[in-house]
Formats: C-alpha cells, sequence, structure tokens
C-alpha cells in the first residue's frame, strides 16, 4: 500500500491510481516558498492530491489564497478538508472561499468523485473532531452541557462521514479523507495524555462499515505513519510525521455493484 514506486496494470487490466497526500502544510504567505518547494514534482507523481487539514497557519483567507495560487498551478486535481487551525479566525467560510478560487474542492462532510484513467475514485472527506479512543480518556456523553456539546459534534462528524461514504459506495476506489485520526495506531509518539484531541474512535465506525481502500489524516505532528482501522489501511501524512512534502498511495480498482454492498 505505502508506496511510492509505480507500476503497472493490475490484472484487471487497470493501471493503479496514484494518490499524493499530505497534511499540516500550515501554509502563510512567509511559507509559500517553502510549500511550494514541497509540491513541486506532485503533478508529475501523482493523478491526484489530497490536504488532510490545516492549511493554513491561522486559519487567515490570505493565508488560503497562498495555498490556492500554490495549487492552482499544479496540473491535478486537488482536494481538502479543513483543519482546526483552519478555523482559529473564525473564518472558515472566506478560507474555504479562498481556496475554491484556486481549484481546490474542500470537502465537509460530503464527498467527490472523479474519473482517473477510465476508474472512478470517489473520496469521502470531513475534518472529524476530538473525543479519544477506547482504553484511554473516552468523552461521553455526560455532565456538563460544554462537554456533552463536544459529543454531539464529534457525532455529527461521524454521521457525515457514513453518509460521504454512502455516497460513493459504487466507486471502484474510495478513499476517507480526515484531519483528526479515527484510530490511536497512528498517534503513537503524540503524548497518551492528549489523545482525547488527536480525534476519536467513534470515526471508526462507518470505516468498519463501508471498508475503503485508503483513509488519511494529519494533526498529529509526532504521531506514527501507518496504522489500520480493522483492516482498512489508514496513514497520518502530517509532514511532520513523513518528514517530506507528500507521500503517493497506488490504488487498483475494485468492481463494486450494488449486490456486493453491505
Ligand atoms: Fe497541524
Ligand atoms: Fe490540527
Amino acid at each position: 500500500m505505502a508506496t511510492e514506486q509505480p507500476t503497472g496494470a493490475n490484472a484487471r487490466g487497470h493501471t493503479p491510481v496514484r494518490v499524493a497526500a499530505t497534511g499540516d502544510v500550515h501554509c502563510a504567505r512567509e511559507r509559500t516558498k517553502e510549500v511550494e518547494a514541497a509540491l513541486a514534482d506532485v503533478s508529475d507523481r501523482a493523478d491526484m492530491l489530497l490536504l488532510a487539514g490545516d492549511l493554513t497557519t491561522h486559519g487567515e483567507p490570505d493565508e488560503a489564497a497562498a495555498l490556492a495560487a500554490i495549487c492552482h498551478r499544479l496540473e491535478i486535481p486537488v482536494f481538502a478538508v479543513l483543519g482546526n487551525h483552519d478555523c482559529h479566525a473564525g473564518r472558515p467560510t472566506e478560507v474555504i472561499g479562498r481556496l475554491e478560487q484556486g481549484g481546490i474542492r474542500v470537502l465537509g462532510g460530503d464527498s467527490a468523485t472523479i474519473k482517473v484513467a477510465g476508474q472512478s475514485v470517489g473520496i469521502a472527506g470531513t475534518k472529524g473532531f476530538v473525543g479519544g479512543f477506547a482504553g484511554s480518556s473516552h468523552l461521553s456523553d455526560f455532565g456538563e452541557p460544554a462537554l456533552r456539546e463536544l459529543y454531539r459534534l464529534a457525532g455529527c462528524e461521524v454521521e457525515a462521514l457514513d453518509g460521504a461514504l454512502r455516497e460513493i459506495a459504487l466507486c471502484q476506489i474510495r478513499i476517507v479523507l480526515l484531519h483528526y485520526s479515527p484510530t490511536g495506531d497512528t498517534l503513537v509518539g503524540e503524548p497518551p495524555g492528549i489523545w482525547t484531541f488527536l480525534g476519536t474512535d467513534r470515526l471508526a465506525a462507518p470505516i468498519v462499515e463501508h471498508e475503503p481502500d485508503l483513509v488519511v489524516h494529519g494533526h498529529a505532528h509526532v504521531g506514527s505513519f501507518e496504522g489500520a482501522v480493522a483492516g482498512v489501511p489508514v496513514y497520518n501524512v502530517s509532514i511532520p510525521v513523513m518528514r517530506r512534502g507528500y507521500h503517493t498511495f497506488e490504488l487498483s480498482a475494485q468492481e463494486r455493484t450494488a449486490a456486493t454492498l453491505r
């Protein structure tokens, strides 16, 4: 799964789709050259680019515009979800607007479908949210209204991911794009005391149900690259974790009909 080397057509005659993914680019005007360099050759090495949130440093629209200008020059489609940093200035709608002006498709609890070499690729994207993991500090739907509101909002993200995965159920390749992690696997390296704020295993439920081909997320800057949810590969593509600008995954098409769904 985690490969950088393109290969030939698979047994069904499909050429693998090359999916580049990165997260936590934290763009800002003063970081433009650094981000540009990180993505310099991505159009040659991938069929699409996924941005797993924390696109900006402080969620300012001009930071989003700087990233949009870089992505506008790429020759492949770009898909993104927001991260917590992109919400910090309280201007997420303007941030999304600037990103979309650069041709970036921003997913927020919905999906996109494209054709790559005749193969349908579906991307289900949402930011995700906090909540923690079984065996550590799991937030529950109990007590003060503020804490219960966090629990409710995380539940909205889970429902949105489930709905987005249903939308792309018949795509030959299905990808989940998140900012927060659905598993503790890719948080190993982070202090256990902050795992509650790095994701939640509640996001794993729709992944278990729909079995996408690939899940990528960011946010955990000192976590681990590779993990899984019930056999579904999950990768933390945060730049500080990967120590490179992006990683390219190769995915092969699966034939799906309504009868094969569950
Ligand atoms: Fe980040
Ligand atoms: Fe983040």
